[in-house]
């Protein structure tokens, strides 16, 4: 089956290729650097020639609100558009659980636009909402800053390994489309304040980490379980100790340390620009 995947060069999307061609698919990996760009409408149609299956996987590059905004709606127009022309049968994106309770956020209310527009289009599709990923957990403390201190809720969490979201969004792209939500979680629940701390110390990074029950998440406001998936959520299998222990394994150089102290690797600090 052929299979695009929509930022296939990203985080998530290199490993669903990887995933996907292990599974004997011919998966393209779509992004600028291949040639497809999905605001200017470059290599889409060549791309999207003969694909059963559209996966998106892509993230703006600017998370400024409007740009942020005009990004997923640009994309999601021209994707949907295209996708019809070639005959699409299942049109899949990854977003976020919590989205649709999250819209006091720039970047959540152009993730809410991007999902209207998938839900409106003739493709069937299937929407995955993920929870935070682990490889996020520093991002989330670079965008929590008041002064040289990160500020978060003691709000419960459900985290996931990016490797678990890619076998997540991989098995459902290979699925019949649900045309509804589907949720995806780690296996263990956290409080976000006291993870993004275990991570920081992970990394050596000496910022403190308050509890403030004010902080947003990303410029919204949070309960409790606003960021929790419901109980219908398909888990992933990585502990996140599992996963510190090997993050530092994989990065050349580190020595894992018997306290699970890891570093960060080159794509984890690209991929903790923003969002999700
Ligand atoms: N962070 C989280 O915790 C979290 C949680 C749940 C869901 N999500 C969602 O997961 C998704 C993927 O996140 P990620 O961290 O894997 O992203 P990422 O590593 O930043 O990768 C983004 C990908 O999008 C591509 N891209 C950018 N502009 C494009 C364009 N105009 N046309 C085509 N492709 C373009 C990039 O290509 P280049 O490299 O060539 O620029 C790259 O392949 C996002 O939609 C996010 O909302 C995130």
């Amino acid at each position: 089956m052929k299979i695009v995947v929509i930022g296939g060069t990203g985080l998530i999307g290199s490993k669903l290729v990887n995933k996907l061609r292990e599974q004997g698919h011919e998966a393209v990996a779509a992004a600028p650097n291949t040639g497809v760009n999905t605001v200017t409408g470059e290599g889409l149609a060549e791309a999207l020639k003969g694909a059963s299956v559209v996966v998106d996987v892509a993230n703006s590059p600017d998370w400024e609100d409007a740009a942020v905004l005009k990004f997923f709606e640009t994309s999601t127009r021209n994707l949907l558009t295209y996708g019809v022309a070639a005959g699409v049968r299942h049109h899949v994106a990854l977003s976020v659980v919590g989205t649709d309770r999250l819209s006091e956020s720039g970047y959540f209310r152009a993730k809410i636009a991007q999902e209207k527009l998938i839900q409106a289009s003739s493709i069937p599709y299937t929407i995955v909402h993920a929870t935070q990923f682990f490889e996020f957990l520093k991002g989330l403390a670079d965008i929590s800053m008041v002064g040289d201190k990160v500020h978060l809720p003691h709000v419960l969490f459900q985290p996931m390994a990016a490797d678990d979201v890619a076998t997540g969004v991989g098995r459902i792209a290979v699925s019949p489309p649900m045309n509804g939500i589907v949720e995806i979680a780690g296996p263990e629940q956290f409080r976000l304040d006291e993870l993004v701390r275990r991570r920081l110390a992970s990394l050596r990074d000496p910022r403190e980490v308050i509890a403030d029950p004010n902080a947003p998440y990303d410029g919204a406001k949070i309960s409790d379980k606003t960021l929790l998936p419901g109980n219908n959520a398909q888990l992933g299998e990585t502990r996140f100790e599992t996963w510190l222990t090997q993050t530092a394994a994989q990065t050349p150089g580190a020595h894992p340390q018997p306290t699970g102290v890891a570093v960060t690797t080159t794509k984890e600090k690209e991929s903790h620009k923003k969002a999700g």
